[in-house]
């Protein structure tokens, strides 16, 4: 089928090359004439395991092809759009200038029975906005939101756990429906639930799963609170709730919290419609979710001072990780910078590593200092604290390797990742995130 993929983000470009990927005829559009030569050229212009491969494959085929030029997505059966919907400056709303702009620039290209399949995350009943404002161009409006997780984002979309389309009852709806049903027959005929629902509902399913993701998250951090005012162990009551089938072992992570570009906007913007459509009390909750996640990377901060006896002004401390998360190089909201951000406020000599990230961090924070290696990161630091849990800190560093490189064998676990009794064993001095 052919199909345009307007907006080439994180979003965008990975579902861009997945659809390529399995038959069809792509055209991804973005404003920024760099990415798209980047990604016209097979090059990713982020970091996403798999993205590289898919690239080139879409490009040896033919099927796969990029464009600043809103006019070559004319002629497409499918218009996918991708774009960001940040934070509204000085708000928490979602910003949706760069929706609107797409519809705007699509319009004069749109033809009778178009669809266009929403997949950027949006606040309830911008989909039937959208909708109006296309009425007399004869496209219909679907739409189908994206749950992929970056690192994980080829993944996602080559085998998302479930498709949900929201879509009008009319006869346009139904027979777009069956458009978007023929694009992803592929993973339908493998078994993924394929979930069709009025077009509110679609948008809120998006919005609610990352509300649902960050109050997990959260609430396993509010536990860490009262471990740490307790004596308990966080990580160990994690393991126990988690055998509990209802409850479940995943997004129970204690540590510095969530970050990204997903979902600390999400659960805002969230919050921000809930108010708007007079039901703010409903998820007020929200509010609390983000508060007892920044206090994560206040807790963290303190954790490093309190260990290193008060005394921060001018000690070294490696940081060990940028990214948000491992296997990304995306650093927006990320807690690992705010906190090595927030130590060399105090006046620490903060020096960061990060396998991916490093470029990105530096160009954001020319303040900190940066290794790009882990073990010149490591050397004559008086502290050491992990932040973001890549394998090659989790799984590769030996204590004893890094005991003879640092100055202090001072350990903060900032994602309880690291096996505590191992790290003590080698003579280092362990401090895990509502860890005993
Ligand atoms: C998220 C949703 O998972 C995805 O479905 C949606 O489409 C976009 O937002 P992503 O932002 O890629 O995806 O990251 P995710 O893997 O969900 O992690 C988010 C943050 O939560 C990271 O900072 C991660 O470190 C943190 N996290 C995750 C925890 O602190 N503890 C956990 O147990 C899990």
């Amino acid at each position: 089928m052919r199909m345009s993929v307007i907006g080439c983000g994180y979003l965008g470009a990975v579902h861009a090359a997945a659809m390529a990927s399995i038959g069809h005829d792509v055209i991804g559009i973005d404003v920024d004439e760099r990415k798209v030569a980047a990604l016209d050229a097979g090059s990713a212009p982020f970091f996403e395991p798999q993205l590289r491969e898919l690239l080139a494959e879409g490009r040896a085929s033919g099927r796969l092809r990029f464009s600043s030029r809103m006019a070559d997505a004319a002629g497409a059966q499918v218009h996918f759009l991708a774009v960001g919907t940040p934070q509204i400056p000085g708000g928490h709303a979602a910003d949706l200038r760069y929706v609107d702009a797409a519809i705007d620039e699509l319009l004069p290209h749109l033809r009778a029975g178009d669809v266009i399949a929403g997949k950027s995350t949006v606040p309830v009943g911008t989909a039937a906005r959208l909708a109006a404002r296309v009425i007399d161009s004869g496209a219909t409006v679907v739409w189908n939101p994206e749950f992929l997780r970056e690192g994980w984002a080829v993944h996602d979309t080559l085998t998302p756990d479930r498709l949900v389309v929201g879509a009008e009852t009319d006869s346009a709806g139904t027979r777009a429906v069956a458009v978007l049903r023929q694009v992803y027959a592929a993973a339908v005929a493998a078994g993924t639930p394929f979930l069709v629902t009025d077009l509110a509902t679609a948008e809120l399913v998006k919005g609610a799963a990352n509300a649902f993701l960050a109050t997990k998250i959260s609430f396993i951090n509010a536990m860490a609170e009262i471990a740490e005012a307790s004596g308990a162990d966080v990580a160990l009551l994690a393991d126990a709730l988690g055998h509990d089938s209802r409850i479940g072992r995943r997004y129970l992570g204690a540590g510095i919290g969530f970050g990204g570009g997903c979902l600390p906007k999400d659960i805002r913007a969230f919050a921000a419609r809930a108010e708007e459509l007079g039901r703010g009390e409903a998820v007020g909750f929200l509010h609390e979710v983000d508060a007892i996640n920044l206090r994560r990377r206040e807790r963290a901060v303190r954790l490093v001072v309190d260990a290193l006896g008060g005394l921060v002004f001018g000690r070294r401390i490696a940081v060990l990780g940028a990214a948000f998360k491992p296997f990304s190089d995306d650093i927006r909201d990320s807690p690992a910078l705010d906190v090595a951000v927030r130590l060399r406020g105090l006046g620490a000599d903060v020096v960061v590593t990060d396998p991916a990230a490093l470029d990105n961090a530096a160009a954001a924070h020319p303040q900190l200092g940066y290794a790009r290696h882990r073990d010149d990161a490591l050397r004559e630091a008086d502290a050491v604290v992990i932040v973001t849990e890549w394998d090659e800190y989790r799984r590769d560093l030996s204590p004893t390797h890094a005991g003879g490189l640092v100055r202090g064998r001072l350990i903060i676990d900032g994602r309880n990742c690291l096996d505590a009794a191992a790290w003590r064993a080698a003579g280092w001095q362990y401090h895990g995130m509502g860890r005993r």
